[in-house]
């Protein structure tokens, strides 16, 4: 737009410059001039651009955030903007307990009180660590002012000996070899430190890797944003045009309702699958799609993403790290292969710089294609998410991609029936749980088990913890048994490469199915169907199920914090994304 043009009257200005009510304008302006700012700019109608700032001295993946976001507010005054940085409330993966998940919402809900509650008329969501990527975008979503997401970026690779560490997939390694005494505490300590060299979030396609990237296919992040290393000269370099990009943005009144929409979601799906996304991604997707009133479910995240080839190299699917991913193209180098293979539902989809996501990708060219294979040469076929239903609950999802060789002959070679297999149930009630009991003898545990994790879902933990994914005991480890089918209602990892059946909705504490299994009970998976069963009689299910409603329902620990007590008294189930169910309810709030 050229200076001088008339330009719409900015939200800000209903604060900062409203002569019909000199009373409270002088009152909302007079304290934002005490530290130097004039009234003469807070009057101008530039727009005043808020920097979402999740980066603290408590949240290590997203620090560095601190330091970029110099670089945020530079871009923003060179395109005329008012720069206006806040803290979120810090959601850090590795240090929040009981689980960083119980925060997602409350970060959500921090952050939309601040969008609509101060005169802000953009904002740069500064993205990252696993839940603050989900938790920022579902309060852009909620709002509805002009948002643009930036990524902090991955660590460098981690190195040890000679050979690629990566963030978490290390350690799943690690306590594996601890367990059966191969390594002791220092070496385990020395492994897990040698995989995070660097700021940034982890290396690794988990949690982070993938929400970052799924930001940029949705299109709200910059082209080429989610996968430059932290500290890297362009991440620096990205943050300034980020900057200047959401003071453009406001003037064109791109909101992110214009962007996230039904097609951005399909599209993300598709990029989720040929990155090797998380198994959390659905979840959050989901929850951002229900803060736009977007339809989305479990059964899209299978009809669209399961038969998509993938293509990206990176641990925990495949060998390569962060670094790696960058140097071969990033996000726009996948969605290059992707639209030559026809495979992106929706090139059209409008993104935040204001190109379409064919526009912004098709040129991108792919500098190493044993990092980012094309289509015609993927690391495995068919690498989406199946979502399976039964009497054992109405949805859990199942990367079948990370079926292991060892794991494939051991369950899924019966001639007659290749796709399903049985085994006999052992039950736990929550990590505490397993923890205590898993190399209990007394439990019998052999390679015809299905551990089941139950007690791990949003109420039940609450947050739903990511421990799905269980290792067998000992002594079958040491038998060269390295991993048993796994079932439950809470998460997993995204640096984990187990294809646990989790994410079961409804959980045992919202009266799944879950919770009427017993150990010693045969469950039956049957992943051509897509069904998963506990065998056991209609009359008998019906006999427990009064029975635990006499005993008042499935147990649960008590709250030891006030948010989890609110959480759990509105928290929706993992498959419906574990909203707030009133927040739903409110959508475009600050254009009405
Ligand atoms: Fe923060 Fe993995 S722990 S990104
Ligand atoms: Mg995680």
């Amino acid at each position: 737009m050229t200076q001088g043009s008339k330009r719409k009257r900015l939200r800000s200005q209903e604060w900062f410059d409203n002569p019909g009510n000199p009373d409270m304008t002088a009152l909302y302006l007079e304290r934002y001039l005490n530290y130097g700012l004039t009234r003469g700019e807070l009057q101008s109608g530039k727009p005043l651009i808020g920097i979402a700032q999740t980066g603290s001295d408590l949240s290590p993946c997203n620090r560095h955030h601190i330091e970029l976001a110099k670089r945020v507010r530079a871009g923003i005054e060179a395109a005329g903007g008012i720069p206006f940085e806040f803290p979120c409330h810090p959601i850090q993966e590795t240090g929040k307990r009981p689980t960083a998940s119980l925060d997602r919402n409350l970060t959500y809900m921090a952050l939309v009180e601040v969008l609509y509650g101060y005169p802000l008329d953009g904002v740069v969501l500064t993205i990252g660590c696993d839940k603050t990527t989900p938790a920022l975008l579902m309060a852009a979503a909620t709002v509805d002012i002009p948002a643009i997401a930036f990524s902090v970026g991955p660590m460098l690779n981690g190195w040890h000996e000679g050979r690629r560490v990566g963030s978490g997939t290390i350690v799943w390694e690690a306590r594996e070899r601890l367990a059966t005494g191969e390594i002791d505490y220092e070496q385990f300590m020395e492994l897990a430190a040698a995989s995070a060299p660097s700021v940034g979030f982890c290396n690794t396609m988990g949690t982070a890797s993938t929400m970052n990237s799924l930001a940029e296919a949705l299109g709200m992040q910059l082209p080429g944003s989610a996968a430059i290393p932290a500290p890297y000269r362009e991440r620096g370099q990205m943050a300034y045009e980020t900057g200047r990009r959401i003071v453009e943005m406001v003037h064109e009144d791109i909101k992110p309702s214009d962007i996230m929409t039904r097609e951005a979601f399909e599209n993300a799906i598709v990029v989720n699958s040929a990155i090797g996304g998380s198994t959390n991604a659905p979840i959050h997707l989901n929850a951002i799609a229900r803060h736009l009133g977007v339809p989305l479910d479990n059964d899209d995240w299978q009809r669209i993403g399961h038969h998509i080839p993938l293509l990206v190299n990176l641990q925990p699917a495949g060998e390569y790290l962060g670094e790696d991913y960058h140097r071969a193209g990033g996000v726009p180098a996948v969605i290059s292969e992707l639209l030559k293979a026809g495979l992106l539902p929706h090139p059209d989809a409008m993104t935040v710089n204001g190109r379409t996501v064919r526009e912004n990708c098709q040129n991108a060219v792919t500098v190493d294609a044993n990092v980012i294979r094309p289509v015609s040469n993927p690391l495995k076929k068919d690498a989406g998410f199946i979502n399976l239903k039964g009497n054992l609950f109405d949805s859990a999802i199942m990367k079948t991609s990370v079926i292991s060789e060892e794991f494939r002959t051991r369950y899924l070679s019966d001639p007659d029936d290749p796709e399903a297999f049985e085994g006999r149930a052992v039950v736990f009630d929550g990590p505490e749980d397993f923890h205590h009991r898993i190399d209990d003898p007394a439990l019998a545990i052999d390679e015809h088990c299905i551990l089941v994790m139950r007690g791990a879902g949003p109420i039940g933990y609450p947050g739903a913890a990511e421990v799905v994914n269980m290792r067998p005991p000992s002594y079958l480890i040491k038998k060269g048994v390295h991993s048993l089918p796994c079932i439950g209602d809470g998460r997993q990892s995204g640096t984990s490469a187990s294809p646990s059946i989790l994410n079961a909705s409804p959980e045992a504490a919202a009266g799944g199915g879950l919770a009427l299994l017993k150990t010693g009970d045969r469950i039956r998976i049957d992943l051509k169907k897509g069904s998963a069963d506990m065998l056991v009689s209609e009359e008998e299910l019906e006999k427990r199920r009064a029975a635990l409603e006499e005993a008042g329902g499935y147990p649960y620990p008590g709250h030891q914090t006030p948010w989890q007590e609110i959480q759990r008294s509105m928290v929706d189930q993992l498959a419906e994304g574990m909203v707030l169910r009133p927040a739903v309810a409110y959508r475009r709030i600050a254009r009405e």
